[in-house]
C-alpha cells in the first residue's frame, strides 16, 4: 500500500478551479521534487494535501485511510507535515516556546531533537521568532514540524530567499532525514538543481495538470526539458 494515494483530485479557491484531475502515488520513504513555472499550483496541491484548500472532487488517502474531509489538525495528528511558503513562525514567542508548540503531545525534552538537527536554534532558544533571520526562521519552522514526527513531509519552496550557505545546510538537513528516518518528502522549489539532486522522483506542473513524471536523474540529462517545462537548465 502506498503512503499517500490522491485520485482525481479538483481543488479551486471559491470558483476558480486551479488543479484539474490529480492522480499521484507516494511510496514509503519516497523524496518527490514537484516543479513548475509560477502560479502552476504547487502549493495549493499542498495545501489541498493538508486541507487548506477547497477540494471538488477527488479523494486523499493517507495510509489507508481517506482524509479528503479531515481537517488540517487531524491531518497533522494521521502524519503530515506542512512547512508552507510562508514560514508560519508565532514571532511573539520565544525560539523554545515555537517548538513546544509543535510537540503535539510528546515530553518537552524531545525538542533537544530540533538543536541537534540546527544548533543555531540552540543558541537562539531564548530569542523571539522576530529576532531571527530568514534562515533561521526556515530552520525553526522545519525543526517545529518535524518534532510532529510526521511520515510525510511537504516542503513548499523551503530554499526561497535565503543564502547560498544557507540553502545547502537546509537540503543536508532533508537528505539526512530522509536517509535516517526514512519519511517521505514533497520539495516544492524554484531551485530545481538542488530539488532534482535530492528527490528520486519529479512531477511538474503546468497549469494545475501533471505534465511530467520520472526519475530526477533523466531530467538532469535533458536540460531541453527542464528549459520547456520551468524555464531553466537546471544546473548550477
Ligand atoms: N487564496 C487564493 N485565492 C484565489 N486564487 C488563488 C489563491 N491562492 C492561489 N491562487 C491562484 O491559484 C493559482 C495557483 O497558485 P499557487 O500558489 O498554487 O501556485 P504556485 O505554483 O505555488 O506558484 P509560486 O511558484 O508562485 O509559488 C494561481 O493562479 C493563483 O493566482
Ligand atoms: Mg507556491
Amino acid at each position: 500500500m502506498a503512503l499517500l494515494e490522491v485520485s482525481n483530485l479538483h481543488v479551486g479557491y471559491g470558483p476558480v478551479q486551479v488543479l484539474h484531475g490529480i492522480d499521484l502515488s507516494i511510496e514509503h520513504g519516497a523524496r518527490l521534487a514537484l516543479i513548475g513555472r509560477n502560479g502552476v499550483g504547487k502549493t495549493t496541491l499542498l495545501k489541498a494535501l493538508m486541507g487548506l484548500a477547497d477540494v471538488s472532487s477527488g479523494t486523499v488517502r493517507f495510509e489507508g485511510r481517506t482524509l479528503t474531509q479531515a481537517d488540517p489538525g487531524a491531518r497533522a495528528l494521521a502524519g503530515l507535515g506542512y512547512v508552507p511558503q510562508t514560514r508560519d513562525i508565532f514571532a511573539s514567542l520565544t525560539v523554545e516556546e515555537n517548538l513546544i508548540a509543535g510537540l503535539k503531545g510528546r515530553p518537552v525534552k524531545c525538542i533537544n531533537e530540533a538543536y541537534d538537527l540546527f544548533p543555531r536554534l540552540a543558541e537562539r532558544r531564548r530569542n523571539g521568532g522576530s529576532q531571527l533571520s530568514g534562515g533561521e526562521q526556515q530552520m525553526l519552522t522545519v525543526a517545529r514540524t518535524l518534532l510532529g514526527q510526521p511520515h510525510l513531509l511537504l516542503l513548499d519552496e523551503p530554499l526561497e530567499g535565503l543564502a547560498p550557505i544557507i540553502c545547502q545546510e537546509l537540503m543536508s538537513v532533508f537528505t539526512r532525514l530522509a536517509q535516517n528516518t526514512g519519511v517521505a518528502v514533497v520539495l516544492v522549489e524554484q531551485k530545481v538543481d538542488a530539488a532534482l539532486r535530492f528527490a528520486h522522483q519529479a512531477i511538474v506542473l503546468e497549469r494545475g495538470a501533471i505534465v511530467h513524471r520520472g526519475d530526477c536523474q533523466s531530467l538532469i540529462s535533458a536540460p531541453q526539458l527542464l528549459e520547456h517545462y520551468v524555464g531553466v537548465s537546471g544546473t548550477d
